[in-house]
């Protein structure tokens, strides 16, 4: 099964995406993480891309596209990918369909996260985590059991997203409504949305996810029925 994750900065991609990996045989592919990887570790993409980040824009599309085939090419997919933040352009939605294609695969569905612009902002600005294991929290929806303490791995250290201001914040949606939202017109024409509730509670966007998902994957089985939206 392989599954695309589309939403809005904040809509909660990254926390859904981890929860699928966590409970299923799937790899989650986040352009983002890997963006901030190569950022970190000072290579050629990450000068190029560091920039652009912190502007709340687009990398170009043929960078973030030769790092997801690339990452492909490193094989160790499970029994599918999960993308998170890619694509986000119809030409690297395009992409994706030739990737997948040259790699006999193809993508089954899209689960697009709807969410309040409004809210997002406050949820992006109370976002921060683990320095050490990478395990996400939130000031208002999910702190650590112990203060302080990451509940995944112990350690003390936690760190917050550059991007993560405001102004960045409103960049980055303009950016989603102006490139990124069209995706939604392509991938339903193609029958493969499925719409789901993003300001539910984590858990119940989880469990929503999981209907949309049944069935998909398992030999012989129909589609699951297109929600509106
Ligand atoms: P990226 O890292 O992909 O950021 P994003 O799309 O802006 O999304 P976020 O990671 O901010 O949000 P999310 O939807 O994953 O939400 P999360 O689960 O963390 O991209 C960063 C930058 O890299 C881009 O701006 C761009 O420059 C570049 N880039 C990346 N991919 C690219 C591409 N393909 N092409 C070009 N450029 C690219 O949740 C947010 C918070 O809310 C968390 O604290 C979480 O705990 C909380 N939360 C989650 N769900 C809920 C819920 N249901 N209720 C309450 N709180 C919730």
């Amino acid at each position: 099964m392989n599954l695309v994750l589309l939403g809005p900065p904040g809509a909660g991609k990254g926390t859904q995406a981890k929860l699928l990996e966590d409970s299923r045989s799937l790899v989650k592919l986040s352009t983002g993480d890997m963006l901030r990887a190569a950022v970190a570790a000072g290579t050629e993409l990450g000068r190029k891309a560091g920039d652009i980040m912190e502007r709340g824009l687009l990398v170009p599309d043929d960078l973030v596209i030769k790092l997801i085939a690339e990452r492909m090419d490193q094989g160790g997919c499970g029994e599918g990918y999960i993308l998170d933040g890619f694509p986000r352009t119809i030409a690297q939605a395009e992409a994706l369909d030739r990737l997948l294609k040259e790699r006999g695969k193809e993508l089954d569905r899209v689960i697009v996260m709807q969410v309040d612009d409004d809210a997002l902002v406050e949820r992006i600005a109370g976002r921060f985590a683990c320095a050490y294991c990478g395990e996400g929290y939130h000031d208002l929806y999910k702190l650590p059991k112990v203060n302080g303490v990451c509940d995944r791995c112990g350690s003390a250290g936690f760190v917050r997203r550059r991007d993560d201001n405001e102004e960045v914040v409103r960049a980055r949606l303009e950016a989603y409504h102006a490139q990124t939202e069209p995706l939604i017109g392509y991938y339903r024409r193609q029958g493969k949305v499925s719409a789901v509730d993003g300001m539910a509670d984590i858990r119940a966007v989880a469990r929503e996810i999981g209907q949309a998902l049944e069935g998909i994957g398992v030999k012989g089985a129909k589609r699951p029925a297109k929600t509106p939206g």
